[in-house]
């Protein structure tokens, strides 16, 4: 689609994006807002407890209203009344909201990266007038494998080994019960993440993914993709994203967990060089949102309207 159709698209548009305060959600958000200064309003999910938190953790302004809420709690834990004003309105959600540190203890990564994206197509169901649900989620849940990897939708209880049937009520119910078990023997709160975290790698290993984050991000889309029923659902599978490239000013880099912790060891004068192999090839996203939402990265479900700017 042509960005003077996506903006003309937006235009009058109510908006929810979760994850707002993330790398992402924050480019999304200053791009829709520079490319269609006449959308109708955009509701960004900020995890808080309160709305006066949420205000305190975003400079308000009249389009934009921050919402405090966390993706883990049944309705996102939005007050039913602004819920129901919400759903009456909303046109288009973004669910960016993740745990994207690879070894998170598994209750976190379940609770954020798998019951979260339930909770926001549950919301999503509720929208009256809703045009799609855009999920943000990882080239990675293909896993480790190489060459050519088409995208296709992960189909419910895949695994990558292929060895048997990925059950995710069994993961639950593995995380309340080891969870319990710590409680029985009062384990300390480190103690906990740390025991939480190696049983994430035990099941990751188990099932055939690289790590926690990519494994709960498959699990993710598949109940997506299960209970999506008529739901107009976008899958977003983003490589490593970077930075910007030149919009709204080249550079624009968050966080040191991928491809940065090498720009800043260069950037510091560090880290002079990275081994590699000639014919290793990077692939990485350094665009504000343009090739992020290109087609080679997307799965889609029924007739989708792509958002590529
Ligand atoms: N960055 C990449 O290279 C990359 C690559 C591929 C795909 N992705 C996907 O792109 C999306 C955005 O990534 P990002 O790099 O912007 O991540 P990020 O900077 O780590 O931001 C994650 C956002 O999710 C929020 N969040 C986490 N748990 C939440 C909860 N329970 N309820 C509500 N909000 C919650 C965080 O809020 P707090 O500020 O409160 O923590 C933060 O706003 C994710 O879905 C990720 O999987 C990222």
């Amino acid at each position: 689609m042509e960005s003077c159709c996506i903006e003309q698209f937006l235009e009058g548009k109510t908006i929810f994006i979760t994850g707002a305060t993330g790398y992402l959600a924050k480019i999304l958000t200053e791009k829709i807002l520079r490319v269609q200064p006449n959308v109708k309003k955009l509701y960004l999910l900020i995890r808080a407890p309160d709305s006066i938190s949420a205000k305190q953790r975003f400079n308000n302004d009249k389009t934009v209203f921050p919402v405090a809420g966390d993706i883990a709690c049944n309705s996102m834990g939005i007050n039913s009344e602004l819920k129901d004003e919400m759903c009456r309105e909303i046109d288009i959600i973004v669910n960016s909201a993740a745990t994207t540190r690879f070894d998170e203890s598994y209750d976190t990564a379940i609770r954020t990266n798998v019951l979260g994206a339930m909770h926001v197509l549950k919301f999503s169901k509720q929208c009256s007038k809703l045009m799609m649900l855009l999920h943000v989620s990882t080239a990675y849940v293909c896993g480790e494998k190489e060459g050519l990897i088409l995208q296709k939708p992960l189909n419910y209880g895949e695994m990558l080994n292929g060895s048997s049937h990925l059950d995710i009520d069994v993961e639950q119910k593995l995380v309340e019960e080891a969870l319990k078990d710590l409680q029985d023997r009062n384990a300390t709160e480190k103690e906990v993440t740390l025991a939480m975290r190696v049983l994430g790698i035990e099941r990751v290993r188990l099932h055939g993914w690289p790590n926690t984050y990519s494994f709960t991000k498959s699990m993710g889309e598949m109940l997506l993709g299960h209970l999506k029923e008529d739901l107009q659902l976008i899958i977003l599978r983003p490589t490593i994203i970077l930075s910007t490239y030149k919009e709204p000013f080249p550079g624009w880099i968050e966080g040191m967990r991928t491809m940065d912790t090498f720009i800043v060891g260069y950037g510091k004068g560090k880290q002079k060089l990275a081994m590699g192999g000639r014919e290793t090839i990077t692939d990485v996203v350094c665009e504000s949102v343009i090739c992020i939402y290109s087609v080679p990265y997307v799965s889609w479900y029924k007739s989708v309207h792509l958002l590529t700017f």
